[in-house]
């Protein structure tokens, strides 16, 4: 359906990168806060955070289930902007 609500780069996923997240993960050539980039790494992304290993131990908060169950939806969604 047209109008039917679905999840959002911009809105749901973006926000759940933080500031140090960006900063680091850009010194290693991806850029978290562009749509682009994460689009093309969705699935190592989901990889990393629903185990853990990112963001790593001592810069942040590793992802809730609920973050998680969250980026795999917008995946499922085809990864609206
Ligand atoms: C394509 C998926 C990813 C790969 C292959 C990846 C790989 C890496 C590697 C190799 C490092 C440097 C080594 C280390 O500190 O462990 C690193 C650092 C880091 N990554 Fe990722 N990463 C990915 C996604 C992410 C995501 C989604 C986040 C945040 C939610 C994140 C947050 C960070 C942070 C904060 C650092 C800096 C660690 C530090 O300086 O001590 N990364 N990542």
């Amino acid at each position: 359906m047209a109008d039917e609500i679905t999840t959002s780069f911009a809105r749901d996923i973006r926000p759940m990168f933080t500031d140090i997240d960006v900063e680091h993960m850009k010194r290693l050539s991806i850029d978290l806060s562009s749509y682009d980039d994460v689009q093309s790494y969705a699935h190592a992304i989901y990889r990393t955070v629903s185990s853990g290993t990112m963001p790593p131990p001592g810069t942040g908060e590793p992802w809730t289930p609920e973050m998680c169950a969250r980026f795999k939806q917008w995946q499922r969604d085809n990864c609206p902007p």
